[in-house]
């Protein structure tokens, strides 16, 4: 009786598709994680100028995470050597940190994941050295709205292949490619887990989204075609075609209303101002 009565309030499993269905306690823990992750995203906008080092930026968030008792999950994540990832220009992810100086002009994706009490907080989002060119403001602008177009359509009872398809379509629409060779993922406890969120798809697949599930959608788009390589490190992707590309990130949670971005700007700052 007690073990049955037990059974039924775990509110925490795997469903059907191996996705973790999470409870309220979780959200009330990945709210804070994921805000942190803002937060670090809020405070390097405002040392992101030509001149200044990939390696002091990556500094100011390592810091800024650790100040705020939380740990950066990518600092030696299966070997990965930095406290963030930051991805200039051509570079689609996982771009390491390092001496290279921002140059007028450049953009870039700062990526960050904090853990605080055990929960994984994930985000990323474009920012501009200076004055942006007008094909790069509007590569930025493309990813920003095909990310909150795939986010537009969680809802419990919609598919993760509704999510892909809506900014496929909308990227493809714009006459620019979405990366196919990295994806979103489930996130909570763990860095990653199952699901593999891809950003391209067809309606009505994979896997149906129920409340309780904690994912992210980062969609890569680039100006030109969607082939990547990795460079030598073993970890910068790059395009093929050495085209710009453009992430943005958020972490959500599917709730019986829909969804909740966890990883909102809380000065509203996600999308950069794209000076000409
Ligand atoms: N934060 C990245 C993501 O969005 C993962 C970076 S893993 C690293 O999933 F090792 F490259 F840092
Ligand atoms: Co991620
Ligand atoms: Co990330």
């Amino acid at each position: 009786m007690n073990l049955i009565k037990e059974i039924l309030l775990d509110t925490n499993h795997l469903n059907k598709d191996g996705i973790r269905i999470h409870n309220d306690d979780d959200l009330y823990e990945m709210r804070q994680s994921c805000k942190l992750a803002a937060e670090t995203l809020d405070m390097i906008g405002n040392y992101v100028e030509p001149g200044i080092t990939t390696e002091k930026l990556n500094t100011l968030c390592h810091d800024f995470m650790l100040d705020h008792g939380s740990k950066p999950a990518t600092l030696g994540y299966r070997g990965f050597p930095k406290s963030c990832c930051i991805s200039v220009n051509h570079v689609v992810c996982h771009g390491i940190p390092g001496p290279k100086r921002l140059k007028e002009n450049d953009i870039l994706n700062i990526d960050v994941t904090c853990i605080l009490n055990g929960w994984f907080g994930d985000s990323s989002r474009m920012y501009v050295a200076g004055k942006v060119t007008k094909k790069a403001s509007r590569l930025i602008e493309v990813t920003h709205a095909a990310l909150m177009h795939g986010i537009s359509v969680v809802k419990p009872g919609n598919t993760f292949g509704d999510i892909g398809a809506a900014i496929q379509q909308f990227v493809e629409g714009n006459k620019m490619s979405v990366v196919r060779d990295f994806c979103g993922h489930g996130v909570g406890r763990s860095f990653h887990s199952s699901p593999n969120v891809l950003h391209f798809g067809k309606k009505k697949t994979g896997a149906v989204l129920e409340t309780g599930m904690f994912f992210t959608i980062e969609p890569m788009v680039n100006l030109g075609k969607p082939e990547t390589k990795i460079l030598s490190d073993n970890w910068t992707a790059v395009t093929k075609d050495k085209s710009l590309s453009a992430q943005f990130e958020h972490t959500v949670a599917v709730t019986s209303e829909g969804v909740e971005i966890l990883t909102l700007s809380p000065k509203n700052k996600f999308f950069p101002d794209l000076k000409a």
